[in-house]
């Protein structure tokens, strides 16, 4: 990651977590969530890869106390707003660069999400087989990446399902956070602008499957209509 990468997200990090107040981004975090259900393990070990603010280790810690969760991230800044949120012995948060051999030894974790990520790197392959490695055999894999990077798509079904719950204090609330959002929606343009230069790689469900199957993974699910519709989801178990 660049120097201008690192200066990006450290300073999407001073908004990241208003995108944590929008409805889709709750709902794609409750999703990923979902999918790590049928782990009955009370010592499971689980990474998100790239966890940004912690929003989604918060949610894990809050279902699954004594999971051993661990985040990592590079961008310093998103890491502090996640300490914060995460004062907990279960959560071990690092600073370390996705785009290099990841800090752990083969087979370590139970489960491994990786969310909004993997589009940033120069090679996602490698990472994908990275992530592989650190986890156990049977192991879980989400993964989340854009393949319809249209931010309009998140705000509108934001504010569409606000104003359909017709709740004063909700819509009051957004309004009050407007002026946060539409600078977030700036910097997601941004992101989508790195996709037409070919900086970042955004891939629909399709042209995906294969690299995942050639990584050893085999694909549980996939969906490509979530977070409204601009990112695909999928559940693999490594093989
Ligand atoms: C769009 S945010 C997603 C954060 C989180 N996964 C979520 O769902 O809210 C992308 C995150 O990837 C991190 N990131 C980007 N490139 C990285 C790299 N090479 N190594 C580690 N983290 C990276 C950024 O710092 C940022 O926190």
């Amino acid at each position: 990651m660049s120097i201008s990468e690192q200066a990006f997200w450290n300073f999407y990090a001073r908004l990241y977590d208003t995108l944590g107040t929008t409805i889709p981004y709750t709902q794609l975090h409750r999703e990923i969530v979902g999918c790590l259900k049928h782990i009955h393990n009370d010592q499971a070990r689980v990474l998100d890869a790239g966890c940004g603010t912690g929003h989604q280790l918060k949610l894990i810690r809050d279902r699954h106390p004594s999971w051993r969760l661990s985040g990592l991230d590079r961008s310093e800044a998103m890491l502090q707003v996640a300490s914060r949120k995460l004062r907990d012995d279960n959560v071990v948060l690092q600073q370390g660069d996705l785009s290099k051999p990841l800090p752990f030894n083969d087979e370590t974790f139970d489960a491994v999400i990786s969310t909004n990520v993997l589009y940033t790197l120069p090679d996602p392959v490698a990472h994908l087989r990275e992530l592989r490695r650190i986890l156990k055999k049977g192991g879980t894999l989400v993964l989340v990446n854009p393949w319809n990077p249209k931010p309009h798509l998140i705000f509108v079904d934001h504010l569409r399902r606000v104003f359909n719950r017709k709740r004063p204090d909700e819509i009051a609330l957004t309004c009050f956070r407007m002026p946060s959002y539409i600078s977030i929606f700036a910097l997601n343009l941004l992101i989508a602008a790195k996709g037409h230069t070919q900086t970042y790689t955004f891939t629909p469900a399709h042209s995906f499957s294969g690299t995942l199957e050639s990584c050893g993974f085999k694909i549980l699910t996939a969906r490509q209509d979530i977070y409204a519709n601009t990112c695909v989801l999928f559940k693999a178990k490594a093989v």
